[in-house]
């Protein structure tokens, strides 16, 4: 099949690789003209597992094409996705401009029938203004070229970008027109041979589900950050807890890792923006996704106040290494990232720090600047000399087992504050360590 993929970050690129490579022919559009180029050039402007030899490999076969020229896109793909970005405007309301600019390019340069995915995260109705922008853009044109609008929310992780794609859980359609089902599930029969997937709904079902997704997830992770919270001071394990309560198959074991907090460029936009519809279009307040929501507020500066709690408030002279920057392992993804939070509390108290992540450190230096309080490190045992302490706040897996007496060796005082519990507390304070995990 032809397919136009609208927007080449994580959704769009994973998305446009993994359909080049059950056969189709895959052409990505972005407006950014450093990523097309960067694609031309046969690299890849993100970090995800096993997504390069992807698209080199479609690339080579001729099966994927990258471009910045809108006109050429509408016309190669009888299926146009929209990928792009849906980020947070500033009440919590995702941003819907990218959405409706991709909408109406499509609707300004269309000449033949058109199935336009929506695989951006969407406000409920957003299918219905996908359509409207479509409509008066061929209005304008004085032309009655048929399509139809499906929405296609996308549930893939980043770090396991190409794997969920390739191997989903479900697919959710949503839609009423009977020709642009039939070619969806032309689509993704790849995807799903050893068994039916495929989900279809109408498409405010297909954009609710989306959110009610992530908003499910943010909860567990927030319910269970509370929890660790309360566990310290009552002096119990929150990991007991969680191996307890996880045994019950109606909760399961799934996403019940407490931390220092989470973030993303999902869950807490996502969760926003479902807060902001439900009052602005059905006036309800969603008490318990405010309180997820405001939990994991907290959440992120739980590192700083334990570091603070053991050094004082005034961190001036002490300085810190800190392991791992991305929002979480195997992306170089720091949007609303809970490093972020405590190097901002760091710097605000007064320390320095050196910071080692496998993926990020290119996105840190965009985000955080050039600034002479905050050295990068080439291994996470170089951050580690003269530090008052190793704080971790990523659970890359080359952290899980460290050589704690070459750490004891290099920092100027035994003491590992873990955002991640990646420990066993009674392994590592045997060890000499001051060891402050969550919940522990
Ligand atoms: N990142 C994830 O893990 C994930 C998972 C599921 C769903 N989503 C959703 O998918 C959507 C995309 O997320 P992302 O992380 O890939 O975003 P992103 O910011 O990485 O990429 C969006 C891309 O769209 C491009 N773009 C914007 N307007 C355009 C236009 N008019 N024409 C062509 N290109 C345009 C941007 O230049 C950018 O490259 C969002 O709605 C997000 O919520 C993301």
């Amino acid at each position: 099949m032809k397919i136009t993929m609208v927007g080449t970050g994580y959704v769009g690129l994973v998305s446009g690789a993994c359909l080049a490579e059950v056969g189709n022919d895959v052409l990505c559009l972005d407006v950014d003209l450093e990523k097309v180029r960067i694609l031309e050039a046969g690299d890849i402007p993100i970090f995800e597992p096993g997504l390069q030899d992807m698209v080199q490999r479609n690339v080579a076969a001729g099966r994927l094409h990258f471009t910045t020229d809108v006109e050429r896109a509408v016309h190669h793909g009888t299926i146009q996705f929209i990928a792009v970005g849906t980020p947070p405007g500033e009440d919590g309301s995702a941003d819907m401009r990218y959405v409706l600019a991709a909408a109406r390019n499509i609707g300004r340069f269309m000449t033949d029938y058109k199935v336009v995915v929506d695989k951006s995260t969407v406000p409920v109705g957003t299918a219905d203004g996908v359509q409207a922008a479509i409509a008066d853009e061929l209005q304008q044109r004085g032309v009655r070229t048929p399509y139809a609008v499906v929405s296609n929310p996308e549930f893939l992780k980043e770090g396991a970008a190409v794997e969920d794609f390739m191997r989903p859980d479900r697919i959710i359609i949503g839609a009423s027109d009977e020709q642009a089902i039939l070619l969806m599930r032309a689509l993704y029969a790849p995807f799903q041979r050893n068994r039916e997937r495929l989900i279809v709904t109408d498409a405010r079902s297909a954009e609710l589900s989306k959110y009610a997704a992530n908003a499910m997830l943010a909860t567990r992770i927030s319910f269970m950050n509370e929890l660790a919270n309360l566990a310290e001071t009552l002096g119990a394990d929150i990991e007991m807890v969680r191996q307890g309560i996880g045994a019950d198959p109606r909760i399961g074991y799934h996403f019940l890792y407490p931390g220092c907090g989470y973030g993303g460029s999902c869950f807490p936009k996502d969760v926003k923006a479902l807060i902001k519809t439900a009052t602005s279009e059905a006036g309800l307040d969603l008490k318990v996704l405010s309180a997820v929501e405001a939990a994991n507020q907290a959440q992120k500066h739980v590192l700083g106040r334990k570091i603070r709690q053991r050094l004082g408030d005034d961190l001036t002279g002490r300085h810190f290494a800190v392991w791992g920057l991305a929002f979480k392992p195997n992306t170089d993804d720091m949007r609303e990232a809970p490093s972020l939070e405590l190097i901002a509390d760091l710097l605000a108290a007064g320390a320095t720090l050196t910071a080692y992540d496998p993926a990020a450190v290119h996105e840190a230096r965009r985000l955080l600047g050039e600034d002479p309080r905050i050295r990068y490190a080439q291994s996470p045992n170089a951050a580690l000399q003269d530090a008052d302490a190793l704080v971790i706040v990523t659970e890359w897996k080359e952290f899980r087992s460290p050589d704690f007496d070459l750490i004891r060796s290099r920092l100027k005082q035994p003491l590992i504050v873990d955002g991640r519990n990646l420990y066993d507390p009674a392994l590592v304070r045997g060890q000499g360590f001051d060891y402050l995990a969550i919940g522990r």
